[in-house]
Parts: structure tokens; sequence; C-alpha cells
């Protein structure tokens, strides 16, 4: 039997990068990044497919300038919203299953509870908006379809929260983190590891019920506690740092106004994705600590 094969698109991405890791044993992967295939032109990303022949597309690309999406909604809806629309398409005239992600930033953040695949979403931003509207047009689309909702995604590989606060934390004494908004980091490895093991399900013929899907590391915290946690684990690892780890403040999202709202609750409950697809999701705080030894 020949191997299948498997599309990324945004292959030089947080999540893209460690795709090209996990999706690469037993499989021919065709991985694009916005040098080989700019996915706000249609007819670039229906020449890729065309070339690649997959059995799976894997789209990690996105539009993810929170607060540039303010001012450019049009681009971000180029990316976010009509691609995977396209694709979705695309992936549907070849019998392709189609796997995507997107946001916790779809919800208002007003519930008290982590948030479940059946809550409506109610976004606050551009951003949210243009992922929504690529939720729908994929889910319209594409018979058979995952879209993986995730939260807080940092990688090894791409720019994060993580680097930001390394960085500040060498140049500056005291840092001001917003403490009233709530997550859970996640680790970009783990959602390409998950996406193998759901890829791994469909190719051994068991079944991968089309939908949505929420997969977030376990636990949740503010930002202020994982700026707290980076802080912590960069001092005991003897990184000269400025910022001391009792001067980490807390701060109201108030006192750091920027151009797009977020929720103030962003946590998922990922009980349907465990319950279908037999995972065991790891606390953030392993999964971040493993970054942190890589990036230091
Ligand atoms: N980052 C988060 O905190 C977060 C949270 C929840 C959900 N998500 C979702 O998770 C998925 C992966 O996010 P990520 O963290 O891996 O984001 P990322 O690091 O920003 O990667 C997105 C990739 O898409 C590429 N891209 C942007 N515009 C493109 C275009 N026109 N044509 C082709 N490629 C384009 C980017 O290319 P360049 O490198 O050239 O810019 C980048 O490599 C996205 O769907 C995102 O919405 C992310």
């Amino acid at each position: 039997m020949t191997s299948p094969s498997i599309l990324i698109f945004g292959a030089n991405g947080q999540v893209g990068f460690e795709l090209r890791k996990s999706l690469a044993a037993g499989a021919r992967l065709c991985a694009f990044d916005r040098a080989t295939c700019d996915v706000a032109d249609p007819e670039q990303i229906k020449a890729a497919i065309a070339t690649c022949q997959p059995d799976i597309i894997v789209n990690a690309s996105a539009y993810t300038a929170v607060d540039r999406a303010e001012t450019e909604e049009g681009l971000a809806h180029a990316v976010n919203a009509t691609a995977p629309s396209v694709i979705a398409t695309e992936a549907a005239r070849r019998g392709a299953l189609m796997i995507h992600y997107s946001t916790d930033y779809v919800f208002d953040g007003r519930k008290s509870e982590p948030y479940t695949e059946t809550d409506a979403p109610n976004p606050l931003s551009a951003y949210g908006r243009t992922k929504l509207a690529g939720e729908e047009s994929i889910t319209r689309a594409a018979p058979q379809h995952l879209i993986i909702r995730s939260s807080w995604v940092v990688g090894a590989h791409g720019a994060n929260f993580m680097k930001t606060i390394l960085r500040l934390a060498k140049e500056r004494d005291v840092l001001r983190i917003v403490a009233d908004q709530f997550g859970a980091p996640t680790s970009a490895a783990l959602l390409a590891e998950v996406t193998a093991q759901v890829i791994g399900r469909y190719l051994g013929g068991e079944p991968v019920p089309s939908g949505l899907y929420h997969v977030t590391n376990a636990g949740s915290t503010s930002w202020h506690g994982f700026a707290c946690h980076i802080i912590d684990w960069a001092t005991r690892h003897q990184i000269p740092l400025k910022t001391k780890p009792e001067s980490v403040m807390p701060i109201a999202t108030e006192d750091y106004p920027l151009p797009a709202v977020r929720p103030k609750n962003s946590r998922l409950s990922t009980r349907k994705a465990a319950d279908a697809f037999g995972l065991t999701l790891p606390p953030w705080q392993h999964s971040m600590d493993s970054i942190l030894e890589q990036i230091v």
C-alpha cells in the first residue's frame, strides 16, 4: 500500500513547525509555508492541493496578530475565513480529511465554567470573528473535518508570550502582567502530537467523527500566573534576569489597554476530545517547562 499523502499549510508557524516533525513518519508530507503558498490567494491553495494530491490536509496557517487584525480585518478574513473555506471545498472534492485549528477567542469569556463545544460563540475581536467564520465555512463545506480549538499556544519555534516574558525580564526590573484573564497555556508540540494520533486512528480505520474539539494542556492560570512560572523557572535555572520573581506584579486588563478585547475566561473543556480519542493531556506546567528547556 502506498503511504498516505498529508499536506500542511502554515508549515512554519508554531504548530506547523511541530506538525512537520510529528507527521513525518510513514507519510508523504507536502509542507507549504507562506513563501511557497500564500493562502490569501485561493489559486495558490488550489495549485498546492493539485500538486500534492493529499489524502489529509492540515491547515496550520492563520492570521494570528490579534491586535493588528482590528485594523486589518479584510486580510485576517482572507486568511482565517476565506482560505479555510477554499481548502474545505477542495478537501470535499477529493474526499480528503481536513484538520484545522481555531481559538478560545471565538468566545466572549462571560461563562464562569470552562467552555464546551456546544457553547455559543460570541467573539469580542476581529480575530475571533474571522476565526469563527473559518470554522463555519469548514463545517458547511468539508464533510470530513476536525476543528481543534485551543488556547494560549506556545512552541519552541516562533514568537509567543514565553519568549516575550524572557526578553522583557532581561531588560526590566519589574513586569506588570494581566491577572484577570484565565486560560491554559498549550504546547504547539502537544497539538501536533494529538493531530498525529487522530490521523493514525483515521488511517487505521477507527472512527474519527467530524466536528469541533477543544484541545489544551490540562489546568489553567492567568497571564500573570504564567509569567510567574516562567520567571521562577528561569531563576531556578540561573538564567540572568533583571526581574526577580517577587517583581512580577498582577494588574487588571483595564490597566493594559490593547486594541483587541480578549475574553476573561478562555478555559476550554477538553472532555469531548479526551473521550473520543483516548487522550491524556498533560498539565500546562509540564509542557511549558519542556519548552523552556528547549528555548533557554
Ligand atoms: N498562538 C495562539 O496563542 C493560538 C491560540 C489559540 C488558537 N490558535 C490557532 O492555532 C493555529 C496555529 O497557530 P500558531 O500559534 O502556530 O500561529 P503562528 O505561529 O502565527 O503560525 C501561523 C502561520 O500561518 C502563516 N501565515 C499567515 N498568513 C499566511 C498567508 N497569507 N499564507 C500562508 N501562510 C500564512 C504564518 O506565516 P509567517 O510565519 O510568514 O507569518 C505562520 O507561519 C491557528 O489556527 C491559530 O488561530 C493559536
